[in-house]
């Protein structure tokens, strides 16, 4: 597996707090990974520096061996690393089908340096087709304000993979989505990022979720990954279990049934 993401020595100080310290992580190609932790452990604001959205205090971080670190979030987009936000980043005014417009016109515009003509029938098709593959077809003509919350995240992911990128870092996919509805989201998700042939980074809380689709977990406790590997050995870490699994988790091993709580 080759990597395509490094973070060395990954740091972010707002004045006393240090939201995050010393991360160095890897990301291999087309991998999987889960991304764990309590509120305020430091999983956005990772996400924030490797996307540009927050300055590094220190440390850097390579993509494709290239120094990307101080990168504005578009010059972070343009090397394909692309995201979606906890709160879906949308224009509630348009439709659907008018967002993801929006989406593929910025792209070209970003390419060629100029606006592509936006109702085009070639770029609604374009359109249409990212929707269908997202499962959102049907909800083209609403207005986003109208949209359920599962189906406002399911677009804002379909606009962050508009670009066609390398990795995409998804911060809660599921947050605010109702229970019962989670696992189709990922579901359709998760397949459309392996089509893709990227690789994805996903914040979850949601400890089933995680391991039904991750292949390896990073824990973050207090601004520090205090466990990084294959998923179910990093649930288990005895550290992650205590801080931020902690009875939660019921992972389906025989070894767990004798020692089962309820
Ligand atoms: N812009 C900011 N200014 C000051 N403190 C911040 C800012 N963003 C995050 N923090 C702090 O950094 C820590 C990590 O926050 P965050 O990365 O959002 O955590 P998580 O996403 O894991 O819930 C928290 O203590 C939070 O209060
Ligand atoms: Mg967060």
């Amino acid at each position: 597996m080759s990597s395509i993401l490094e973070t060395k020595g990954l740091t972010k100080s707002f004045g006393a707090i240090t939201a995050a310290a010393n991360i160095n992580v890897t990301i291999n190609e087309k991998e999987i990974v889960g991304v764990i932790g309590s509120n305020g452990a430091g999983k956005t604001t990772f996400i924030n520096m490797v996307t540009g959205y927050l300055k590094p205090t220190g440390g850097s971080i390579l993509f494709r061996g290239r120094d990307i670190t101080g990168f504005s979030p578009r010059q972070v987009t343009r090397t394909g690393i692309c995201r979606s936000f906890q709160v879906a980043q949308l224009f509630p005014e348009l439709t659907t089908l008018e967002n993801m417009l929006v989406a593929h016109a910025m792209l070209s515009k970003k390419r060629l340096g100029m606006q592509a003509p936006m109702k085009s029938q070639t770029n609604i098709d374009t359109a249409m087709a990212a929707l269908s593959g997202y499962e959102i077809e049907s909800y083209a003509d609403a207005p986003v304000a109208t949209l359920p919350q599962g189906i406002r995240k399911l677009l804002d992911i379909a606009m962050a993979m508009a670009s066609g990128p390398d990795l995409l870092l998804l911060d809660e996919p599921t947050s605010g989505v109702a229970i019962e509805e989670k696992f189709g989201l990922m579901d359709t998700v998760m397949e459309a990022v392996k089509r893709s042939g990227a690789a994805s980074l996903f914040v979850e809380h949601d400890m089933e979720i995680v391991s039904r689709y991750a292949t390896r977990v990073i824990a973050f406790y207090d601004g520090h990954i205090i466990a990084d590997g294959p998923t179910e050995e990093a649930l288990n870490n005895p550290e992650v279990r205590e801080y931020i699994v902690g009875s939660e988790l019921h992972l389906q091993k025989p070894e767990d049934d004798q020692n089962a709580e309820n």
